[in-house]
């Protein structure tokens, strides 16, 4: 077993992990923050974004031991407040506003990377979103909606 310990969403976790036990496993089996998914077993779908030290990264494909140390950041600390004093992240604003997704399942995954596309370039053409998202995928939407939740997005944090 390894030791660990990590900052999630702001908060301190300390914990224990075999070294077989994928990131991804570990925030949603033992830490019960299932808003990050799984889409697949091949780190291609993207579902499983997370912010890993500031980058976007596929929790699928990191081992939880690696997360020594880290500041990890999921969809569910994106918002600020609670209740009704509940503000969403200017990314998931846009995603509403612009009706950036459909059954829901890429939506996390998406607007964690979204995250860090607009970290690298606040100001990002079209195609620098779609290049951006193309670890991602979505079964529903088409992209065109999300392509515009970004740029909405970009706008959002620039005002
Ligand atoms: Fe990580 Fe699909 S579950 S890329
Ligand atoms: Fe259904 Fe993207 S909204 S997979």
């Amino acid at each position: 077993m390894n030791k660990i310990e990590f900052t999630l969403n702001g908060k301190k976790v300390a914990t224990e992990v075999e070294g077989r036990v994928l990131l991804v496993d570990l925030i949603r089996e033992e830490l019960r923050l299932t808003g990050t998914h799984v889409g697949c077993d091949t780190s291609q779908c993207g579902c499983c974004t997370i912010q890993f030290n500031g980058s976007a990264v596929k929790s699928c494909a990191m081992l939880a031991a690696q997360a020594d140390g880290a500041d990890i950041v999921t969809i569910e600390g994106m918002a600020t407040g609670t209740g009704s004093d509940m503000k969403l992240h200017p990314v998931q604003q846009a995603f509403t506003e612009c009706h950036g997704l459909q059954c829901g399942f890429c939506t996390p995954g998406m607007i964690m990377t979204a995250v860090g596309i607009l970290k690298d370039n606040p100001n990002p053409t079209e195609a620098d979103i779609v290049k951006g998202l193309e670890g991602n995928l979505c079964r529903c939407t088409g992209y065109v909606n999300i392509v515009k939740s970004v740029h909405r997005a970009a706008e959002l944090m620039r005002a």
